[in-house]
């Protein structure tokens, strides 16, 4: 074995996306190394079955080679800038005892922990005006750029501390994941997926806001003191 593996195996990953797992990398706490993980098909070897299951694996792999493709596309274009904030980094491959891993900038909140997703934010009403500020910054800037996206969902972007500002981070979901790259290879529907994306973000929390004025509005008028029932005191 090389002495140069990362060791994970062993170790219980910090989150599990749809696809891969996400470890601490074993030697430097900014980092986080994603592993694809391959589930061999127990039941029925040999059946179309398990031949389906693997295609499927292949193509999961293929979809991580056009996440790092996009990625190095859009660094290299200079006019593309404005987004590049946005984009958590690379930082190269490693050798794992779970297969080959992709090294990342760990995203962090405040207290140094791994920055919440856009979904956890809406689930544990920590999203707020200046929340959705941000976020609409970012998607300004992600509908301006070129970026290829597939999957824009609330899992994909995290709220991540700056060290004086909190700013919405792509952490997955770079390239196409159609068979057809479709996003790439045509500017026209890419923006208008991506508008589509952006719209469905925005209804979730527009949502949410709605439902907490609504609560708000309630609450305040159960609060405030009917005049009727003052006055009938008052009699
Ligand atoms: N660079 C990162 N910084 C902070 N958290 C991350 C980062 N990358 C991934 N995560 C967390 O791990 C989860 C799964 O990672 P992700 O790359 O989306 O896996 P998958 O490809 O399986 O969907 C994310 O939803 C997010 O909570
Ligand atoms: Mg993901």
């Amino acid at each position: 074995m090389s002495d140069h593996k990362l060791l994970l195996a062993a170790e219980t990953p910090l989150l599990k996306g749809s696809a891969r797992h996400i470890y601490q990398h074993p030697h430097d706490k900014n980092l986080l190394v994603k592993v694809l993980i391959h589930q061999p098909y127990a039941t029925r070897p040999g059946s179309l079955k398990e031949w389906r299951h693997e295609l499927r694996f292949r193509f999961k792999h293929l979809c991580v080679l056009r996440e790092l493709n996009e990625y190095v596309r859009i660094k290299s274009i200079a006019t593309e800038s404005s987004i590049f904030p946005h984009l958590a980094s690379f930082r190269g491959f490693a050798d794992t005892d779970l297969g080959p891993g992709i090294i990342v900038e760990a995203q962090k909140d405040q207290y140094g922990k791994l920055a919440p997703t856009y979904t956890e934010l809406l689930k544990t009403g920590r999203f707020d005006a200046q929340a959705a500020a941000d976020l609409e910054a970012f998607f300004q800037t992600y509908k301006a750029s070129s970026l290829v996206m597939s999957d824009l969902t609330g899992r994909n972007i995290v709220y991540a501390w700056q060290g004086d500002c909190h700013r919405f981070m792509i952490i997955d979901g770079l390239g196409d994941k159609t068979l057809f790259p479709i996003r790439s290879t045509c500017a026209i529907s890419n923006k208008l997926l991506k508008i589509k994306s952006i719209e469905r973000q925005r209804r979730r929390y527009r949502k949410l806001f709605k439902h907490s004025i609504m609560l708000e509005t309630v609450r305040a008028i159960s609060t405030t003191p009917l005049i009727g029932k003052n006055s009938k005191k008052g009699k």
